[in-house]
């Protein structure tokens, strides 16, 4: 029995004045006490065992519940990263489309152009070489004319002036627009399409070149200073080569007419201080290819910012822009779904190219 039980036990048997019957009653009373108490002490241990195994299953769940919760987030990243894939890859794709149809319509339309074009060139041409015989023909029998015919002959020669201006102005605008219908087709021949890994500074380096040599065989050569910074660490880069190419030759034309504009637009005075610069530089950042081809011309106003890259949009006077630079540039880099973004302020342009590889 329990010990403190058997104590009040033994204190009931010494008190003299309880009676036998009295003690049985008592002793039996504690005795079912001691055996209700020991059903709850195991009923406390079953529900203290049951509590254990409870808060271990718990557990458990609570750690197979987190593992399951880790890897339904996992799962929902990379189904956002291939949402995100998917609809850049759509992207590209709408691109490639349109740029295949407009491509199609401007290749035919162009070359529908360029015969009665070549017409209107070479005509205007020869015209002006038949108004110089003409003059040359009147000139030689004036002598031999009265006074009143040699003036008839005068006026006719003045008429004849006014027209060979005309034709040497058609001869000029008819040079434009055959340049924009070369470009034209150009764009719209298109490519083999092929991206292969490319040397990307080597290519840089060759067009800024041609480029450079190019302006200085051309009207109005400027000196300019060169600089290429080239991060050496970046590997061959899946590229159109043909493609990115016209991108690099545009940008950098586009650069040297900005520094003629700026030279033509100060004073003699400044333009001794002045230095045309054009900078060209690539590097990696955040996993992406960047060139950026910088040059310190005339900057782009802030209002014609949004309008540069519409195909056909110009500043040049005469022959000189077609206007299409910016616009197949532009197409270029989006169809090897990269980026072309624009900073410019006076005396500043930079323009940045990002190509995720
Ligand atoms: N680096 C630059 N600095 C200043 N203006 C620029 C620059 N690049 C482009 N532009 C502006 O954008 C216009 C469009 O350029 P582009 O599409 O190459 O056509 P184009 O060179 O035949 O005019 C240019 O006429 C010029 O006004
Ligand atoms: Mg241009």
């Amino acid at each position: 029995m329990n010990t403190h039980l058997q104590h009040i036990l033994d204190i009931i048997d010494q008190i003299g004045s309880v009676t036998d019957e009295q003690k049985q009653a008592l002793t039996s009373a504690l005795k079912s006490a001691e055996k209700e108490m020991m059903v709850l002490n195991f009923k406390l241990d079953r529900t203290e065992k049951v509590k254990h195994t409870t808060s271990i299953l718990l557990e458990t769940t609570i750690e197979e519940l987190d593992l399951k919760r880790k890897a339904i987030e996992e799962s929902n990243l990379a189904l956002e990263k291939s949402l995100t894939d998917l609809k850049a890859a759509q992207d590209q794709l709408i691109q490639q489309e349109k740029l295949a149809s407009l491509g199609q319509l401007t290749a035919g339309i162009a070359h529908e152009i360029k015969n009665p074009l070549n017409f209107v060139n070479n005509f205007s041409d020869l015209s002006v070489e038949l108004i110089e015989e003409t003059k040359e023909e009147l000139s030689a029998v004036s002598d031999q004319l009265s006074a009143e015919d040699r003036e008839k002959v005068q006026e006719a020669l003045v008429i004849l002036k006014d027209v060979e201006l005309n034709l040497r102005k058609i001869h000029e605008h008819g040079t434009r627009a055959d340049s924009i219908v070369k470009s034209m087709l150009e764009h719209s021949r298109g490519s083999s399409g092929k991206m292969e890994p490319t040397d990307l500074n080597a290519l840089v380096k060759e067009y800024v070149n041609l480029s450079f040599h190019g302006m200085r065989a051309g009207t109005n050569p400027i000196n300019v200073d060169i600089n290429l910074e080239l991060d050496e660490s970046i590997e061959d880069v899946p590229l159109v080569a043909e493609d990115f190419s016209r991108v690099i030759l545009n940008l950098c034309n586009n650069g040297f007419d900005a520094m003629k504009d700026k030279l033509s637009a100060i004073s003699d005075q400044d333009s001794a201080s002045y230095k045309p610069k054009l900078t060209v530089r690539t590097h990696f950042e955040n996993g992406e290819v960047v060139v950026e081809i910088e040059d310190n011309g005339i900057g782009i106003p802030e209002e014609m910012k949004d309008k540069i890259m519409q195909p056909f949009f110009t500043t040049k006077k005469g022959t000189e822009g077609t206007g299409l630079g910016l616009s197949i540039t532009n197409d270029i880099i989006k169809a090897h779904g990269g980026q072309m973004d624009v900073y410019s302020q006076p005396g500043q342009t930079v323009f940045t190219i990002k190509l995720t590889t």
